[in-house]
This record gives structure tokens, C-alpha cells and sequence, in this order.
């Protein structure tokens, strides 16, 4: 896998299948090394996985780990010379961070890493150890800035969220965008658009900031795309997965995801919620148009990808590719 990538657990609760995406935060070295391979959960209350996973699951219990998805990630390379990543991340968001941070100080010997870590509190951070180990072992390469909402001030900012004036003081401060070549922003869609927007303000160019959303508020959707048409009524579907291509009727309300899932049950997903992007496919004939994204750029939608779940047909016949990368 990538650093920076995310698995979807597979797990049957109470008769009902659960998917949920977690970020892993251990290193593909990590991996080749010792078979292991980490998530970060956050226990979420009311959550149907996450209490689950922290309390229940025992050693000898079995879940459904599906491959490795996402592309928040960088390529890395330890030809690259002195390159400067820097992350934005708050709450579990620091996760997918954690394993980026970590690859790239290991794999790239003249490159430094920031990142910026925003938590409600000291307590309520996670990886604090971890993180405090690669500070140990890369010293000045990794600069690491904690914030804390509900605590103390510290370095002078105005306050300690991670919102667009904190951001604007850490720029005009201890980091200026200009000697950042690559960001990753990972946290609630609010922070993570703020920091876009910032961050665009100063003239970052979009193609080097790469973006993971951990939740979404669903009180704030995002507007319909322009000029939002209605589904086509008795649409095909014809869908390419894993090598396989099958053609299914789309019904009235249905949308490509639950069209495919009725013939093709190993079609993947997770949030449901135009969040994760594991039901990502390229739309290669006919047309669709989805409710809502929270995750794609505009350079896939202009590439013709799609998030199967949120997505209705426009046109009687839509071609579907999900093996493409
Ligand atoms: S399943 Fe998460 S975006 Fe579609």
C-alpha cells in the first residue's frame, strides 16, 4: 500500500453488514518488515463499528479487510532532493499523517516534514508517543506543531484552532508556504476547506495539496452540481470490475452503487456518503451526476470519475469502470 492510504473493515453486527474506511498509520516498511499493518480508531459514541473494534474484538476474531484505496499520498523517492512536505491534520485525522510523515523522513534522507496537530486537548491526542519517537529518531527533520483548543496558548497564535487565522499566522510564521513543495490536509470538512481556501489565498497551487476527509457535517451538504437534471427513468448499467463486466437494470431511485451491488455484491464501498471515495469508478460511455462529493477534485470529475454511491444516470445506458486507477 501507500502511506497515506485506507482499508475498509468488513464486520456482520447484530445481522447487519458494517463497512467503515480506517486509515492505516503504520509504513508499507512497516509491512515488508514484520507482516504488521495498523489503523487508528477513534471510538465514535453511537457508532455501530468503532465500539466495536476498541472494546469488543479479541484476539482470534475475524473481520473483512478489503484492499487498500485512496490517493492521499505523494510519490517519494530518495532521489528527491530536500523536498518539504507539511500536514494539516486535526483530531484522527493525524492517522493517515502519521504513516506519511514516517515513510517519507525514512525514505527521503534530505527531506524535512511539518506537521500541525490540532486536538481539543493533550489528552485527547492520538499517537502522541509515536509521534514523539520520530521526533526522537529525525530530530530538525520533522517539525512538529501541537495546538490545543482548550488549553493553553502556545507560540503566540490568536487561538488554537485550526482555522483560516490560526493558518494565516502559521504562514506568515514558522511556515511560509513558499518552502512547502507538497500539503496534506486531513480532519472535518470544515477545517480541511478552510485550510484549501487559505492556502489558495496565498497562492499554493491546488495540484499540490492533496485532501482526506475524516468526517463531513451533514447540517452544511454541499450544493447539488449546476444544473442538477433529473435520473433517467429504466436506465442499463453496465459495470467493470475485477475483469468482469455485467449489465444490470438501474431501478427508479437507486443509485449506480445500489444497482451494481444487487447483481455484483464484492463492488466496493464504505461511507455511503460521497465522503471516502472507495466507490470511486470512471464513467467511460453515458452520463451521471452525482448528489454530493465531498472528495473528489475537480481534475477527476473532469476525468470522469465518480462516486458510485451518490451517483444517478442521466443518459438510458451508463459504462462504468471501476478497474481503472
Ligand atoms: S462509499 Fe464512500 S464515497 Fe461512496
Amino acid at each position: 500500500f501507500a502511506p497515506g492510504q485506507y482499508v475498509t473493515l468488513r464486520a456482520h453486527r447484530e445481522g447487519t453488514e458494517i463497512r467503515r474506511a480506517y486509515s492505516l498509520c503504520s509504513t508499507p516498511r512497516q509491512l515488508d518488515a514484520d507482516g504488521t499493518l495498523r489503523i487508528g480508531v477513534r471510538t465514535v459514541d453511537g457508532g455501530r463499528l468503532s465500539p466495536y473494534l476498541a472494546r469488543e474484538l479479541a484476539p482470534g476474531d475475524t473481520l473483512d479487510v478489503l484492499a487498500p484505496q485512496g490517493h492521499f499520498t505523494t510519490p517519494l523517492d530518495p532521489g528527491h532532493h530536500r523536498r518539504h512536505y507539511a500536514a494539516l491534520a486535526a483530531g484522527s485525522g493525524i492517522t493517515p499523517v502519521l504513516s506519511l510523515a514516517a515513510t517519507a523522513l525514512a525514505t527521503e534522507p534530505t527531506s524535512t516534514f511539518t506537521v500541525v496537530y490540532a486536538n481539543r486537548s493533550a489528552a485527547s491526542a492520538m499517537f502522541t508517543e509515536e509521534l514523539a519517537d520520530l521526533k526522537d529518531r529525525y530530530g530538525r527533520r520533522l517539525h512538529l506543531l501541537r495546538l490545543f483548543s482548550r488549553e493553553t496558548h502556545h507560540i503566540g497564535l490568536p487561538h488554537q484552532r485550526l482555522d483560516a487565522p490560526t493558518l494565516r499566522t502559521l504562514l506568515a510564521g514558522p511556515l511560509p508556504a513558499a518552502v512547502v513543495d507538497t500539503w496534506f490536509l486531513c480532519g472535518p470538512q470544515a477545517m480541511v476547506g478552510g485550510a484549501r481556501d487559505v492556502l489558495a489565498e496565498q497562492g499554493v497551487a491546488a495540484a499540490t495539496i492533496h485532501a482526506e476527509l475524516f468526517h463531513t457535517q451533514p447540517d452544511t451538504p454541499p450544493a447539488p452540481a449546476e444544473g442538477t437534471r433529473a435520473p433517467h427513468p429504466g436506465a442499463e448499467l453496465t459495470l467493470r470490475h475485477g475483469g468482469h463486466t455485467s449489465t444490470v437494470p438501474v431501478q427508479p431511485g437507486q443509485t449506480l452503487l445500489d444497482a451494481g451491488l444487487a447483481h455484483r455484491p464484492e463492488l466496493p464501498f464504505s461511507c455511503l456518503n460521497g465522503v471516502c471515495a472507495t466507490c470511486r469508478a470512471r464513467v467511460v460511455g453515458g452520463r451521471a451526476e452525482m448528489a454530493s462529493n465531498w472528495t473528489l477534485t475537480e481534475e477527476e470529475i473532469a476525468d470522469n470519475y465518480i462516486l458510485t454511491c451518490q451517483a444517478s444516470p442521466l443518459t438510458p445506458t451508463v459504462d462504468l469502470d471501476y478497474d481503472v486507477v
